[in-house]
């Protein structure tokens, strides 16, 4: 895996670091949507950048506006539950949302509010170079693969996607935590099978 530099295509070359703390201020500075202005922080990413594999959730909860920091309140402890379950954690991967602005009352982001923040997230993308992209949920999914699309029947499929990439669907944690059996077959059952799955692919892809 590419570690340490990355041509940003304008023959200047950073390092990854300095790549991705460009988005970040960038993403600090964004007015490009309405959102802008009823954000408290705005909300980049965090994480490895030297990881083969990128989560990606739908965009900024209340917490997260608060700290400006992804999955960090009720929905991200869930997410760290799975992740450990499976023996990865944080910082292994890269933590990011299709948009960096909480949506007011945590409605669903509009079309235009994700094609205004899009460029930050392909721009994280090529940077971080993940091997895989696990789409949380059904936004983050109908971003990627363009049209709308059912998480229950996609999850746990590998669908492959530019560059070489593929996406990892998967339950959004939220929804695990709207439906809290955990028995056979439950959405948490199916959560923490394809966590497993991420995690088999962590192992398989950080040698590369
Ligand atoms: N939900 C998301 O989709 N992203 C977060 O960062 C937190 C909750």
């Amino acid at each position: 895996m590419l570690k340490f530099s990355e041509n940003l295509g304008d023959g200047r070359f950073f390092r990854k670091e300095e790549a991705i703390e460009i988005v970040v201020q960038r993403v600090r500075n964004c007015k490009a949507c309405p959102l802008h202005e009823t954000r408290i922080n705005p909300v980049p990413g965090e994480g490895s950048l030297d990881t083969p594999i990128i989560f990606v959730g739908e965009g900024p909860g209340e917490e997260e506006d608060r700290t400006g920091r992804p999955f960090v309140g009720k929905a991200g402890q869930m997410l760290n539950k799975l992740l450990k379950e499976v023996g990865l954690s944080r910082d292994k991967v890269y933590i990011t949302n299709v948009v960096k602005c909480r949506p007011p009352g945590n409605r669903v982001p509009t079309n235009q509010e994700m094609a205004a923040c899009s460029h930050f997230l392909m721009a994280q993308i090529q940077i971080i170079n993940p091997k895989v992209i696990v789409a949380l949920g059904s936004t983050a999914l109908s971003f990627f693969l363009e049209k709308k699309v059912s998480i229950t029947r996609m999850r746990g499929k590998l669908i492959d996607w530019l560059g070489g990439k593929v996406i990892f669907p998967t339950f959004h944690p939220s929804y695990l935590l709207r439906n809290r059996s955990t028995g056979p077959g439950s959405p948490y059952e199916l959560a923490l099978q394809d966590m497993k799955k991420v995690k088999e692919l962590y192992d398989e892809y950080r040698k590369v």
